[in-house]
This record gives C-alpha cells, sequence and structure tokens, in this order.
C-alpha cells in the first residue's frame, strides 16, 4: 500500500492540493475526477482560499469519480458541494465541469455523462484517462459508488455504470473499476478514526471484498494520502 500519511487532516489537504498545482504546471489540459462526500471539502476550501492564482484553472476539466442522482442544487449532490466550496470561488470556464445531470432519469444522466466523458476525455489503453483521480473510501470501503454488494461495477464494460446505495437504495453514476484503474494517477484522499480498520484490513491485504483494495492506478499502486488518524492503525 502506498500510503502518504500527515499528521492532521488539513495537512493531508495541503499535500493534494500542492500535487494538484504540480500536476497542473505540468500539462496544458488536466484532467481531474474528484470525489464526492466530505472528506474533499476541507480539499476544496483550502484550493480556493489559497490556490485561487497559484493554480491556472482553465487548464483543468474537472469530472466526478460519482454522482448522486438528484438535482444540482439538492444538499447532497456532489457538483453542488463543489460548486459551492471551490467552483464559485476561483476563475474556471464552466466549459471545463463535466457534471453528471443527477437531475435526469438514472439512465438518461449515466447516457450523458459516458458521452461527456467520450467527448472530453482522452483515452489509454482503449479507454477514457483521467491524468489524476481522487477518490474516498466510505467506511464499509467503498469508493466511487461502487459498494462491496456492488464488486460487478469494478469489471463492468462502459466508462460509468447506475449504482445504488445499499442501505438507502439511492440511484447514483459512477465511474467503472475499469476506467479508475486506467488513471494516469489515483489518489484516495482519507481522514478520520472511523476509516482506520478498513485502511488496516486493506493494507494487510486481507482487504479483498472491500472495492478500494482492488483499486490500482495505469501506473501501478493507487497513492493513499492519509491523516494520522485513519492510519493509526498500520504505524
Ligand atoms: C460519494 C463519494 C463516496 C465517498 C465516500 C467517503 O458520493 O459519497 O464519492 O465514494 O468518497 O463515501 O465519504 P466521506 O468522505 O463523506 O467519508
Amino acid at each position: 500500500m502506498n500510503t502518504h500519511i500527515f499528521s492532521t487532516q488539513n495537512d493531508v489537504a495541503k499535500a493534494l492540493a500542492e500535487e494538484l498545482a504540480n500536476e497542473t504546471a505540468k500539462k496544458d489540459k488536466l484532467y481531474v475526477a474528484l470525489s464526492g462526500g466530505s472528506t474533499p471539502k476541507v480539499l476544496f476550501r483550502l484550493l480556493s482560499n489559497l490556490y485561487q492564482d497559484r493554480i491556472d484553472w482553465s487548464k483543468i476539466h474537472f469530472f466526478w469519480g460519482d454522482e448522486r442522482c438528484v438535482p444540482p442544487d439538492a444538499e447532497d449532490s456532489n457538483f453542488g458541494m463543489t460548486k459551492t466550496l471551490l467552483f464559485d470561488k476561483v476563475e474556471i470556464p464552466e466549459a471545463n465541469i463535466h457534471r453528471v445531470k443527477g437531475e435526469l432519469s438514472p439512465e438518461e444522466a449515466n447516457t450523458d455523462y459516458i458521452r461527456e466523458i467520450k467527448e472530453h476525455v482522452p483515452v489509454a489503453n482503449g479507454l477514457p484517462c483521467f491524468d489524476l483521480n481522487i477518490l474516498g473510501m466510505g467506511e464499509d470501503g467503498h469508493t466511487a459508488s461502487i459498494f462491496p454488494d456492488q464488486l460487478t461495477l469494478l469489471d463492468q464494460e462502459g466508462p460509468t455504470a447506475i449504482a445504488s446505495h445499499p442501505k438507502t437504495g439511492q440511484k447514483r453514476v459512477t465511474l467503472t473499476g475499469k476506467v479508475i484503474n486506467n488513471s494516469r494517477r489515483v489518489i484516495f484522499l482519507v481522514t478520520g478514526a472511523g476509516k482506520a480498520q478498513r485502511i488496516k484490513e486493506i493494507s494487510h491485504s486481507t482487504g479483498a471484498g472491500y472495492p478500494a483494495s482492488y483499486i490500482k492506478s495505469a501506473g501501478g499502486k493507487a497513492e493513499w494520502y492519509l491523516d494520522e488518524e485513519a492510519a493509526s492503525l498500520i504505524k
């Protein structure tokens, strides 16, 4: 497990923000998939506060690893959260933001997102290839919206698929495992004591069965950016 451990959640966010700045400086265009949930909020706040001028946002095309099938202004929209915390505070062209249209039916949203990805994301190894895929991990070991009871989404054909949250049944659109694993870099952003047990299991290769344990990058291993709480059982 390729871990990078930092003292606090904010230190993890700083390290990831620096990676994004470095990657953006190296390329004319950067294709980035973001995670949703609560963990990335600290990253988006940091970027909007300290990286407004340090990053040329016009170079970055943003996608999502997954999105809930809800309208963009819904409280649990990953796009809506990112817009509020980041996009509304930096100079990024609207054309660079490629959201899942959660206001449509799951089938229509999935079809539209596949079109959007195929239209914009470069291809490598016959699949869309994101430069940087920032993922979170749930306490059940899911990532994006690939849940433990839906492991077939890891190998399913096609860049995206419709998933269902195992507890709420909420429909989601998620990148499939094949496309995630075709990303040039995959960085997990995982913080908090609640994730420590899963991190331990995944690091000891007993994590088979957790979707996050099957994730890698085109170049090799996924990178795990952890705070000390999430890493407390592997140090
Ligand atoms: C989502 C996410 C999901 C998230 C994990 C961790 O849409 O919920 O993309 O995969 O990253 O559930 O969520 P937290 O960061 O809230 O713990």
